[in-house]
């Protein structure tokens, strides 16, 4: 019991430290975006709605239970339910980070005619750590037809951009949810500074290589 509360403290800081570093690297603005991580019961402990990445402190953060249900801290994310379903869906996710970052979220808002995958394998860091991006319907924030919409991605998918609103990103831990999602962030901003010129995205070939290299 002790080890499980220490493990607890030990992610309430985790989330406490990287909300503050993706406040201070302008990943994070407002009071947008939610971190998550699973604790070994099923319960989730994630950010509290409203909240400012920036400032947070451990005994804010919220713990929900596998059903959504508020068991302590502050009151939620209003997107605890999309939080839900990807640990649902995927098995080995044990965190998500879900931020509104610049140019991910300009992605987001373009017309996209082939929505499976928004983004071109530009470089082979962006298919190591984020894989094919699909766009997800627009859903007011906090609705649960977008925790719907995302659960019907989320088994086959690492990461989904929301449209009009941004990514959701899934690792075996914090450090690599955080850590593919500012891939996929500079991947956004390399496409726009690429713009209209033609570019060599990698072969179907090459992303495969990588694929069986880096298996995720
Ligand atoms: P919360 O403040 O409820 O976490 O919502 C912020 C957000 O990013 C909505 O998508």
């Amino acid at each position: 019991m002790a080890d499980i509360d220490a493990r607890e403290e030990a992610l309430r800081l985790e989330i406490v430290e990287y909300g503050r570093l993706l406040y201070t690297r302008g990943l994070a603005h407002g009071s947008a975006g939610n971190l998550s991580v699973r604790l070994s019961d099923g319960a989730i402990l994630v950010t509290p709605t409203n909240s400012s990445l920036g400032f947070l402190t451990p005994p804010q953060i919220s713990k929900v239970d596998p059903n959504g249900t508020h068991l302590s801290g502050d009151p939620p994310s209003k997107e605890a339910f999309f939080h839900l379903a990807v640990y649902e869906e995927r098995p080995e996710a044990q965190a998500i980070v879900h931020l509104h970052s610049t140019h991910a979220v300009a992605v987001s808002c373009l017309c996209h005619e082939d929505t499976t995958n928004v983004l071109p394998p530009l470089t082979g860091y962006h298919v190591m750590r984020v894989g094919p991006l699909p766009l997800v319907p627009y859903f007011r924030p906090g609705d649960r037809k977008l925790a719907e919409a995302v659960r019907a991605h989320a088994r086959d998918h690492r990461a989904m951009l929301l449209a009009n609103h941004g990514p959701i990103v899934a690792g075996k831990t914090l450090s690599a949810a955080v850590q593919a999602y500012e891939e996929l962030e500079e991947t956004a901003k390399i496409f726009f500074l690429v713009g209209n010129r033609k570019a060599s995205p990698l072969t179907c070939e090459e992303v495969g290589d990588l694929n069986r290299a880096f298996p995720s």
